[in-house]
């Protein structure tokens, strides 16, 4: 077999929220790399080409300065796969793995759609050896889909070209928002794998900057599940804090002190344990129900039960958060105008994806609310996408959703005569309002509804605004 592979033509498919900022990073302390960034989505590409950066498809802190540094330089986005994938040692799989929403296992299991397609195009165009490497959150046991279809491949294609490929899982923890520092300063590297060469030619890339102590080496099958549980042990503390939240406005108790003091433990540690609307993103809800969906189909119903009621914890904590609202409102909300704070999952993202905020805004648009929904980085055609696509599952027509809501870029002009104001996301900006403004603008009596902790409640209480804060009681 091949013994010291050298990697020069790196290939990434998918230029999304993981594999655009990957392969920047990686771009950039690899200047000996050429790599090559395909997604068939053209709008997207053109956005990660275009002169000006502040039009990069993805709004992550430090991005845009790497950019600047590699783009045309060793990194290139293109539409077009042309001979990329025949040319490249290495080839990324960074596609979208969504929830399916049809069919066996519909509601839990990962889509694999656009993977398999991936491996289908690999296995079509590669040429001489090919290390593959699955970067998306994939299920477990997905690297042997992608191996039998590349396996297979080689045997039946008549215009056999010589091709032979290795899988490797290398997953990503990157945190958006956050994800440039944690690409630098990886708490670790994990390379899932049978073939040492691959392996090694993985690692190669990553000592360029990371530490060896930090690089960790396991079978296929661990590398993928590793994922799962890192992930699923996140989502459960965030669950665990949020089924306190409710205990604590009950109970007099004040969730922050309590966070606080748990957090102080060293063996329980103080990340991760800030309450909240629930955990939104791309990957909590989908890595935990796969993880669900593969313990019920192995009989091991107990295990499925307990990571399933996470996920069954974060959607009440939203449905508490609405029926809240609506309860001190009198009961009332029909007509009335309700500010939204914020529409990303979390804050320093442009990402909205499995948002709380979209959950709660239209349960409040359900009940009759006028909502004006505002946030720094998102746009009105990606909130409209968010609620159209919940309306779906509804079946309720989208023009009258339409017709409950509007967007305001400005803080100040979206609280204008509204009834209450409730803060769904943490950004910075949030913590730092002009609360004397704010009173005079809003409709009384007014009400603020915290679920960040981004308010000050003495300030708030100067000012006769009625108040609720998640987790106080
Ligand atoms: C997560 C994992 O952190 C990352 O390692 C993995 O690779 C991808 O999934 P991400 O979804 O980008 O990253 O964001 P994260 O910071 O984990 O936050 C997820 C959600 O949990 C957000 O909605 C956030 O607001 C919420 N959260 C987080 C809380 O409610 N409380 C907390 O204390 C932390
Ligand atoms: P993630 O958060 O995992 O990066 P995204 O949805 O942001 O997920 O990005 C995945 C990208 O992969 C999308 O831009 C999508 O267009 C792209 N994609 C999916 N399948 C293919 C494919 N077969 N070829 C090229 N691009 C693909």
């Amino acid at each position: 077999m091949v013994n010291h592979i050298k990697i020069k033509n790196i290939c990434c498919i998918g230029a999304g929220y993981v594999g655009g900022p990957t392969m920047a990073v990686i771009a950039d302390h690899c200047p000996h790399i050429n790599i090559v960034v395909i997604d068939h989505n053209k709008k997207r590409i053109n956005a990660w080409n275009d002169e000006n950066l502040d039009k990069l498809p993805i709004f992550e802190p430090g991005l845009k300065e790497i950019i600047s540094r590699v783009r045309n330089r060793n990194l290139f986005f293109t539409s077009n796969t042309g001979d990329h994938i025949k040319n490249s040692d290495m080839i990324f799989i960074s596609v979208n793995t969504p929830i399916k929403t049809k069919g066996l296992g519909a509601g839990q299991a990962s889509n694999l759609y656009w993977v398999e397609s991936c491996a289908r195009e690999i296995a079509l165009k590669g040429k001489g050896f090919t290390i593959v490497v699955e970067k998306s959150t994939l299920p477990v046991r997905t690297a042997e889909t992608i191996k039998h279809i590349l396996d297979n491949s080689t045997n039946s294609n008549i215009n056999q070209v010589e091709k032979s490929f290795s899988v490797l899982s290398n997953p990503e923890f990157l945190s958006e928002g956050n994800a440039i520092n944690d690409l630098e300063n990886p708490d670790r590297i994990l390379i899932g794998g049978e073939d040492n060469s691959s392996i090694k030619a993985l690692e190669e890339i990553y000592l360029n900057w990371v530490p060896k102590s930090k690089i960790i080496h396991t079978n296929l099958w661990s590398s993928e599940l590793s994922k799962l549980t890192a992930n699923a042990f996140l989502a459960q503390r965030i669950s665990s804090i949020n089924s306190i939240s409710a205990l604590c406005e009950t109970t007099g108790a004040n969730v922050m002190e309590v966070s606080h003091a748990v957090g102080l433990d060293k063996r329980i540690g103080s990340e991760f344990l800030n309450p909240g609307p629930g955990f939104g993103g791309s990957c909590f809800k989908k890595d935990i129900l796969n993880l669900v969906y593969i313990c019920r189909f192995l009989g091991l119903d107990e295990v499925a039960d307990y990571w399933e009621s996470v996920v069954l914890i974060n959607s009440w904590q939203q449905k508490r958060i609405y029926s809240k609202i609506v309860s001190k409102l009198y009961g009332n909300i029909l007509n009335k105008q309700l500010t939204i704070l914020g529409f990303t999952f979390k804050s320093n993202t442009n990402d909205t994806r499995e948002s709380p905020a979209i959950q709660i805004s239209y349960d409040l648009i359900s009940e009759g609310a006028q909502l004006v929904i505002t946030d720094p980085k998102v746009n009105p055609q990606q909130v409209r996408f968010e609620l159209n696509r919940i309306n779906n599952i509804q079946e309720n027509p989208i023009e009258e959703i339409d017709k409950k809501w509007k967007f305001e870029r400005d803080t100040y002009k979206s609280v204008k005569d509204s009834d209450a104001i409730i803060f769904l996301t943490d950004w910075e900006e949030y913590r730092h309002l002009n609360w004397e403004e704010i009173s005079t603008l809003m409709r009384l009596p007014s009400w603020v509804f915290d679920t960040r902790n981004v308010t000050n409640k003495n300030k708030l209480a100067q000012l006769n605004l009625n108040y609720w804060k998640l987790g106080d009681c």
